[in-house]
């Protein structure tokens, strides 16, 4: 498994995919997302599955698109085979959470993937980027969206007019990660948290990750009013009952993840 772009792992409930290609900093081709993408979906096609962590090397999370295929592309190549939306837009169709585990560099495509991502955790030397500008190209696997959702405008075009890399305090101050932890102790802080979302139950987690992505895609109002219909809809799940008479009992919920 060691030559294959992505190696996929589980432990318990915890899906895991790391991005394989440490020579050129897990530069991100057309192998790498269709693998990334299968492997996405599989995870989340499976029931013995509750959370998928996405990680790189220590050096790298992704440095970007891979530049050197790129290179060779026409307008008519990247229109006609719909470059991102292919294969780079699988992961929004993943209906269980997903973590980005940064270490290292999280470059162009690599910080739009881990954007992407539901929730990140970074290393303290991770560093965060848009330099496409530098090549004449723009991020366009939705940073040039999602970024100014999480950080602002004004950060954001700063980040993508300057190329300017963040460092993983300023990209926690700024709202860009969710968590900052040591670079030792990154893999075992993501696997940790990850196994700590799964334990809870996953159709309650499918309903909260879509309310939640919903504040970006409805005016308040609309957003609230499916907040409440997926709150009502929980009152027909087993595991909201187990979950509420758990607590009067004193004891662990038993999930049956419906
Ligand atoms: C292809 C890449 C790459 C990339 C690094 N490499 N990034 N190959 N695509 N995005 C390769 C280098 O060519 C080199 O291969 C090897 O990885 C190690 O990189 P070095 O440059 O030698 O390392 P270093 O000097 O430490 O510099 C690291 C770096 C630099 C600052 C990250 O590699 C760099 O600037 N990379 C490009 C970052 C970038 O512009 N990303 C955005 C891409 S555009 P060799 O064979 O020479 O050893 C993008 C568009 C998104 O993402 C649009 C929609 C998705």
């Amino acid at each position: 498994m060691q030559d294959h772009v992505i190696i996929t792992a589980r432990e318990n409930r915890v899906g895991i995919i790391t991005l394989n290609r440490p020579k050129v900093l897990n530069a991100l081709n057309d192998e790498v997302m269709n693998a990334l993408g299968a492997a996405l979906t599989a995870f989340d096609a499976d029931d013995s599955i509750g959370v998928i962590v996405i990680e790189g090397s220590s050096r790298a999370f992704a440095a970007g698109a891979d530049i050197a295929v790129m290179a060779n592309w026409s307008y008519s190549d990247v229109y006609s085979s719909n470059f991102i939306t292919r294969n780079w837009e699988t992961i929004r169709q993943v209906r269980k959470p997903v973590i980005a585990s940064v270490a290292g560099l999280a470059l162009g495509g690599g910080c739009e993937l881990a954007l992407s991502c539901d929730i990140i955790v970074a290393g303290r030397g991770a560093k965060f980027g848009l330099p496409e500008i530098k090549l004449g190209l723009l991020p366009g696997a939705g940073g040039t969206q999602r970024l100014p959702r999480a950080i602002g405008k004004a950060k954001a075009m700063d980040m993508c007019l300057s190329a300017r890399m963040l460092d993983a305090e300023e990209a926690d101050r700024y709202g860009l990660v969710s968590r900052v932890v040591d670079d030792a102790s990154l893999r075992e802080e993501a696997l940790a948290l990850a196994a700590s979302v799964a334990s809870f139950s996953a159709s309650a987690l499918m309903a909260l990750k879509e309310c939640v992505n919903r504040a970006f895609e409805s005016p308040l109002a609309e957003g609230i009013l499916f907040e409440r219909r997926e709150l009502h809809a929980r009152f027909a799940t087993p595991d909201a009952h187990e979950g509420m008479r758990a607590f009067m009992e004193k004891r662990r919920p038993v999930f049956e993840h419906r």
